[in-house]
């Protein structure tokens, strides 16, 4: 496991021993608590030619006239552009300066005489300090495994107490992105449908309910698209339904569904081998469901939420579903498959109709690692987001701004509806290369009926997306966050 910083808050001075952080803007302008080093600080800022940029740095090693061991001094650009994202960013600079120190103070003051953070502002930083510790090195041995210092770090702001108690909540949060983050990480011969299925059963510590659906139950409720897509594995599929009751109100559930595909071979429409060992993660959607339901239930939020995540493993084999063949879903629509490897939306379909029919939500948010062709449109900077629903579509684009797991809206509509019709079955599971992200998004929408729905594709988003300051393995737990906004901001008691 990740060794993770253990983070105090403190609103006292700074202490004289060890490791200090002290911020600085891009006029090199230090807070007036950094006065007592501020001699020294700006002597050294101004013979290295440091200019504090966000994200500069500038260490100074066992600075003379103090009992310092050195201090590190970071910069924060233009103090009238930050945001919610920055100070996040921060924490992950914070975090990459102190990989070989034991314990340090970070004076997070703003620079000029606005004293310390705030305690919101200082738990942004916690949080991101925490997420670029995290790493996936547990299947590393001996001299491979790199050791990591178990860093204390005491943050300064305003109100140590009000950072606390907001602590306790966010870092709920930040435990939910680094159960994404695990899960997607971990190969597939590992986390199989079964053993996916009893980690989220271990959110039952948290407080949550959890029902697992095996193959049987599966076959009662007539699944036959999800059990289509499993029929050719040793494994066997799951379904869990993950549920937190934090609301007192008598209302309607909130819903989130994840696309839990553990191996996507492709099956009989088999993928190329290149790159294919990403297609372990082809259950990020369905850990962005755990890793949210871990931090609703972590941080008590006041709402009814449902986790649905649908586990299969796409395999070729004697017993796996062919081009040609043609299933009934559980909604009564037939299916006919024209390719294997489009395997996510035949889970989602048994998975979202179950949901619906079952919990009568509010609303259903389904994430998935849906199509090569997200990537293509959007990259890795934004997952597709695709609805039947203005007022939810825009709640989610909100929230993605303020935590920078952005989502962009792609177009829905009849004329795309109609490429999926087929000529012997009610629909078919594919239609080409053309509007391939879209397609995909019409054929779930013909599982939802009138409840407010929204698609995440976030197969550019989920892994192997660009490495940031607070995202530095190969799985982001993307959604995690985003969610979590979104319910903390709309929908709670
Ligand atoms: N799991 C893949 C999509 C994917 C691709 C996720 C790259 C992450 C990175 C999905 O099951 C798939 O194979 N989709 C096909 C659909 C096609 C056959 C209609 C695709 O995108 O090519
Ligand atoms: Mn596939
Ligand atoms: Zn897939």
């Amino acid at each position: 496991m990740t060794s993770l910083p253990s983070i105090s808050f403190s609103a006292a001075s700074a202490p004289k021993k060890g490791c200090l952080i002290l911020l600085t803007d891009k006029n090199n302008t230090l807070g007036t608590g950094a006065k007592t080093y501020g001699a020294i600080v700006t002597k050294a800022m101004g013979a290295a030619g440091f200019k504090g940029g966000f994200g500069k740095k500038l260490d100074i090693i066992t600075p003379q006239g103090t009992d310092l061991d050195r201090i590190i001094v970071l910069g924060l650009g233009d103090t009238g552009e930050l945001n919610e994202h920055s100070w996040l960013r921060l924490g992950g600079s914070i975090g990459a300066s102190l990989t070989d120190v034991k314990k340090a103070a970070v004076v997070l003051e703003i620079p000029g005489k606005r004293g310390p953070v705030t305690p919101r502002q200082a738990t942004d930083i916690a949080q991101g300090l925490t997420l670029s510790a995290y790493r996936f090195d547990h299947y590393k041995t001996g001299a491979k495994k790199k050791k990591t210092v178990a860093t204390k770090v005491s943050l300064l702001t305003k109100s140590a107490a009000a950072a606390k108690s907001l602590w306790q909540s966010q870092s709920g949060v930040t435990d939910g992105v680094m159960v994404a983050r695990d899960l997607v990480n971990e190969p597939a011969n590992v986390l199989t449908p079964k053993e996916f299925a009893k980690r989220a059963s271990s959110l039952k510590k948290l407080g949550c309910s959890v029902e697992i659906l095996d193959e049987k139950a599966m076959g009662k409720l007539k699944m036959q698209a999800l059990l289509g897509v499993s029929q050719g594995s040793r494994n066997p599929p799951r379904m869990a339904i993950i549920q937190w009751k934090g609301s007192k109100k008598k209302e309607r559930p909130i819903a989130f569904v994840g696309k839990g595909v553990t191996f996507d071979t492709g099956g009989i429409s088999i993928k190329p081998s290149g790159g294919m060992e990403d297609m372990k993660g082809d259950m990020g959607g369905a850990a962005a469901v755990t890793g949210l339901m871990h931090a609703l239930a972590a941080r008590k939020a006041k709402v009814h939420a449902i986790g649905i995540i649908a586990l299969v493993e796409n395999m070729p084999d004697g017993d796996a579903q062919r081009p040609g063949d043609i299933v009934t879903s559980m909604s009564g629509q037939t299916i006919e498959i024209i390719n294997t490897d489009a395997e996510g939306r035949l889970i989602l379909a048994d998975a979202l109709w179950h949901c619906n029919k079952k919990f009568k939500p509010k609303f259903m948010i389904n994430l998935a690692t849906l199509t090569g062709a997200i990537l293509v449109a959007l990259g890795n900077q934004h997952a597709g987001m695709f609805s039947n629903d203005d007022a939810l579509s825009q709640e989610l684009s909100t929230a993605g701004l303020a935590t920078h797991e952005r989502v962009w809206r792609m177009p829905l509509g009849p004329e795309y509806d109609k490429m999926i019709d087929s000529k012997n079955a009610d629909m078919k599971n594919s239609s080409g290369r053309y509007a391939g992200s879209i397609t995909a998004g019409q054929f779930l929408q013909r599982f939802v009926e009138k409840t407010p729905w929204a698609h995440l594709d976030v197969a550019g988003t989920a892994m192997n997306s660009p490495r940031t300051e607070v995202s530095k393995s190969w799985a982001s737990g993307f959604g995690v966050r985003l969610l979590d906004r979104l319910v903390a901001d709309n929908y709670e008691d």
